[in-house]
């Protein structure tokens, strides 16, 4: 099998962010830092450690900041280069160059079939990524991306594709949950055969959960075309790969990654710690205050 690479992605980062107001009102989401590196950078990254080399991203009101982060700015550069603040400057001049980097308004929140629809154009006859912008899976450069690990289950078998987290079963509703059969015993690929968009615990097919990263043939953007609102009156990304379930097949790769929900504040904290942790130059410090706070709390 040598089906057309996959080269593009598409980073859906519209939503409004209400869990981060009063911050969200001006500053996306997504920017949020995992200590210093905006959230949205290391989505970016896992893309292009993937071999992406072409992003769209469906953005919005108050979302600027995102744009801004990804084009050069060369004041700062100049600044960075006349104090010899080489190690910066390279880290800054690197953001710029990481992919071709597009974007587009998503007039309406109408959901995420709805932003991901945007991107027809852009991705044209090719397969392509989609990658949710306010989460991380595994610690950046310690695990394979898993953008990555979708892509080659994309090669073996030319379809679909869809990241999978076991959630425990009060959680099922939170998520779009699919349904299948392992292709082999002990295999961690689902062939997926249904999906639902937040089930009610006593309709979920399974606790395997949506996570974040697809690989989709352009296909879906004909069943998005023809997606009516569903669940909370928006158009659900899941309800579009139901339809296409009919037609097409979808493989699901349950992942051995920890998932980083950014847009959830707890999740967050949390994030920002364990991440913090392993860092040669807060972890340390942190550490020892956590103990210190642990104990007084
Ligand atoms: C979206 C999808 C859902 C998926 C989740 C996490 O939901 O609709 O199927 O499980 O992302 O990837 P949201 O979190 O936007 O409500």
């Amino acid at each position: 099998m040598n089906p057309t690479p996959v080269r593009k992605a598409v980073i859906p980062a519209a939503g409004f962010g209400t869990r981060f107001l009063p911050t969200a009102k001006s500053i996306p989401k997504e920017m949020l830092p995992i200590i210093d590196t905006p959230t949205i950078q290391h989505v970016v990254e896992e893309a292009v450690e993937s071999g992406i080399t072409d992003i769209l991203m469906v953005i919005g009101k108050s979302k600027r900041a995102i744009e801004e982060h990804f084009y050069p700015n060369l004041d700062l550069e100049a600044e960075l280069r006349e104090k010899g603040k080489t190690d910066e400057l390279e880290k800054i001049q690197a953001i710029s160059k990481l992919a071709n980097i597009h974007y587009i308004w998503q007039q309406e929140l109408n959901g995420l079939g709805d932003a991901v629809s945007y991107a027809r154009n852009f991705v044209g006859n090719e397969p392509f990524a989609l990658l949710l912008g306010d989460t991380l899976l595994g610690i950046p450069g310690e695990c394979k991306p898993v953008t990555g690990q979708l892509i080659e289950i994309y090669k073996q078998y030319g379809q679909n594709v869809v990241a999978l987290e076991p959630v425990a079963e009060d959680k099922v509703s939170r998520y779009g949950i699919a349904g299948g059969n392992w292709v082999s015993e002990g295999s961690a690929v689902l062939k997926v055969d249904t999906l639902i968009e937040k089930p009610y615990p006593n309709e979920a097919p399974s606790n395997l959960a949506i996570a974040s990263r697809y690989i989709f043939r352009p296909e879906i953007f004909e069943y998005l075309e023809r997606t009516p609102r569903g669940k909370n009156n928006e158009i659900q990304l899941t309800d579009a790969m139901v339809a296409m379930l009919e037609d097409h097949s979808m493989y699901g790769l349950q992942l051995a990654e920890k998932r980083y929900d950014i847009g959830n504040k707890l999740d967050f904290l949390k994030t920002n710690i364990e991440f913090a942790l392993r860092r040669e130059d807060v972890g340390p410090g942190l550490r020892e205050y956590i103990k210190e706070i642990a104990s007084q709390c």
